[in-house]
């Protein structure tokens, strides 16, 4: 059976080609393009490029040429299915299963894909040849959308064309048609009625560019009508996870660093029009976490600019508190605070792209900035103000996922709250200095851990449990049988800690002849360490710990093998060699 297009499309705009490549090929940036040598040659010079934009890698002096999954099937050796397995895990998406339901939602997206397109076409048609349209094309001239925009937005206007979904009716089933949530049933009318009726259509697209959905507005002023109504949720159109124009936008990743995350469709256009094609819309709704996962996929910095207005204030405020659980080390959320009731469609349109660009540059403030700013305005000088706002700063720090990015934030947050207490400060102060390191420490600490291998850290954690707890390792030294370690420093330190003392019992580690670097590296940078002493009274759970680090250790160590076996393999190619990488590879697959 086939995979679902939907399902590959997900993988491939999750995974970029350069990103899959770089695991195995070392890639340098050159232009919109990245190069290194082939995977599928010995070279000395580069002939190996791969192009995200265009979503594939070709090596000029083999003419392999390829997708991601071309890519691993043919660098790994992999049947198609193993190759899906692997990037969508690799992507974290959950593994394909197929079942009857699964082939049922499959043809009824075709349906789907295929009935959304229909109206987007029959509508856009309808907007250019019915004389009744002019209205419409008027409105847009006003609002300074000139054929280009309408153009590369599919922009339509749904007439009163009132025989459109009989005319649907004829190739498409009912309950199919009501599952695009494009008309709703009018039962005075006995009649399926078009729910964008005499509004401007904006298709709404998924990540891989299909229509899934539609908003639409009015063009004339009428209090009793929404301005703009959006497609209801349906089976493939989820309004939490979609963002507008991303299909677009992610396109443009390696061209820029930051993606512009603002409310409206009339926003992504103006923008769009005036030269800033990064751009993607919320569409008006409560921004979610799955979103910015999403736009993370593709950019590292995002920069919310919402409208200027109160409204746009308490939309950006809620969206921060809703998404900085979200912040990574390498990831950046901005908020560009737009002011008297702009919005980014009349600000640019107004003032020009330069001018949005350097207010951009000189305006944009981190997230946590902007949170701490805010609750700063709102507390005085009562003490009951003040706890509130510590107690707020520090629950909005702890929901933060990343460890290093919650105790930073924290950090900056608590540093400000002892400015609030300047009676007590020179207290607190040391209180919190002996608490919790300074900033920069912190930040050098970040860096330090940053340029450690993960091997490295998970040795450092090997070494510390043993460091610890001597005796209890030894009563259960067949653990450490076969426990192989890659850093020479952690050899070194591993090697002299077994000679010094072969039963541990009485390992002494002033004695021990090493570096005391050494050591400390070992006790700064192991990431068990307040396991270590949460459970230290409880021998079960440290050998349960143990055990744990042991297993990646391992793990690793299977991998490093099948690196030098493969690098074995590309010179002697014995069918020996390779029965044993295949061998290793099974075994790696099982853990
Ligand atoms: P105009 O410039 O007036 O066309 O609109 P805008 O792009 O400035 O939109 P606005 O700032 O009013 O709203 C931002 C977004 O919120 C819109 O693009 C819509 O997605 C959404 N929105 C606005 N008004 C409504 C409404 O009445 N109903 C619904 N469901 N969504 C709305
Ligand atoms: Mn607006």
């Amino acid at each position: 059976m086939k995979y679902p297009k939907e399902y590959l499309d997900e993988i491939k705009t999750r995974l970029k080609v350069s990103s899959v490549v770089s695991k195995t090929v070392k890639l340098k940036k050159r232009g919109k393009e990245f190069v290194g040598l082939s995977p599928f040659k010995t070279e000395k010079t580069p002939s190996f490029t791969v192009n995200d934009e265009k979503e594939f890698y070709h090596c000029f002096s083999t003419s392999e040429h390829g997708n991601i999954f071309d890519f691993v099937m043919k660098t790994q050796n992999l049947r198609f299915g193993e190759a899906v397995k692997m990037l969508s895990n690799l992507a974290g998406m959950q593994p394909y299963t197929f079942s009857k339901q699964d082939q049922e939602r499959e043809n009824k997206w075709k349906l789907y894909k295929s009935i959304c397109n229909n109206f987007s076409e029959f509508y856009k048609n309808e907007l250019f040849k019915n004389e009744k349209s002019i209205k419409a094309k008027n409105y847009l001239k006003k609002r300074g959308l000139s054929g280009l925009e309408v153009k590369n937005f599919n922009i339509g206007f749904v007439t009163e064309d009132l025989d459109y979904y009989e005319k649907l009716n004829k190739d498409f089933d009912e309950e199919i048609i009501k599952d695009t949530g494009l008309f709703y049933f009018d039962e005075n009318k006995k009649k399926y009625i078009s729910r964008f009726r005499n509004r401007i259509i904006f298709p709404i697209n998924n990540i891989s560019g299909n229509i899934i959905a539609f908003g639409g507005r009015i063009i004339d002023d009428n209090k009793n009508l929404a301005k703009y109504i959006n497609s209801p949720e349906t089976p493939f159109f989820k309004k939490g996870s979609n963002l507008y124009n991303l299909d677009k936008a992610r396109k443009l990743s390696n061209k820029f660093d930051e993606v512009y995350l603002v409310e409206g469709y009339m926003d992504v256009i103006g923008l769009s029009k005036n030269g800033i094609e990064n751009t993607v819309a919320n569409l008006g709704t409560a921004l979610t976490s799955k979103q910015i996962q999403n736009l993370n996929q593709f950019y590292n910095h995002i920069i919310i600019c919402f409208d200027g207005d109160q409204s746009g204030y308490k939309a950006a405020l809620r969206a921060a508190e809703n998404i900085i659980e979200e912040l990574k080390p390498d990831k950046k959320i901005s908020f560009l605070l737009l002011e008297n009731n702009f919005d980014p469609d009349n600000f640019v349109n107004k003032l020009g792209k330069n001018n949005f660009l350097d207010f951009s540059k000189q305006n944009s403030i981190p997230i946590h900035k902007f949170i701490l700013e805010h609750y700063l305005k709102q507390t005085n000088d009562s003490p009951s103000s003040k706890a509130i706002f510590e107690k707020k700063l520090r629950e909005i720090a702890f929901n933060i996922k990343d460890n290093y990015v919650k105790k930073y934030t924290l950090e900056y947050f608590l540093e400000h709250i002892s400015e609030l207490t300047p009676n007590i400060n020179s207290n607190y102060s040391k209180n919190f200095k002996q608490t919790v390191k300074s900033l920069a420490k912190t930040k050098n600490y970040y860096n330090e851990t940053k340029s450690l291998k993960s091997y490295e850290i998970k040795e450092f954690s090997f070494l510390y449990i043993i460091l610890n707890k001597p005796e209890l390792i030894y009563q259960n030294f067949h653990l450490i049988n076969n426990v192989k370690l890659y850093s020479n420093e952690n050899k070194q330190l591993y090697n002299e800690i077994l000679n010094q003392s072969e039963n541990l019992s009485n390992l002494n580690i002033e004695k021990l002849k090493v570096d005391k670097h050494l050591i400390d590296r070992v006790i700064n940078y192991a990431s068990i360490k307040h396991l270590v002493s949460k459970y230290s009274n409880d021998n079960d759970k440290i050998l349960e710990i143990f055990s744990e680090v042991i297993q990646d250790l391992k793990g690793y160590e299977l991998e490093q093998r099948i690196l030098d076996l493969e690098s074995k393999f590309s010179k002697d190619l014995s069918e020996d060699t390779f029965n044993e990488l295949k061998a290793l590879k099974k075994l790696q697959k099982i853990n």
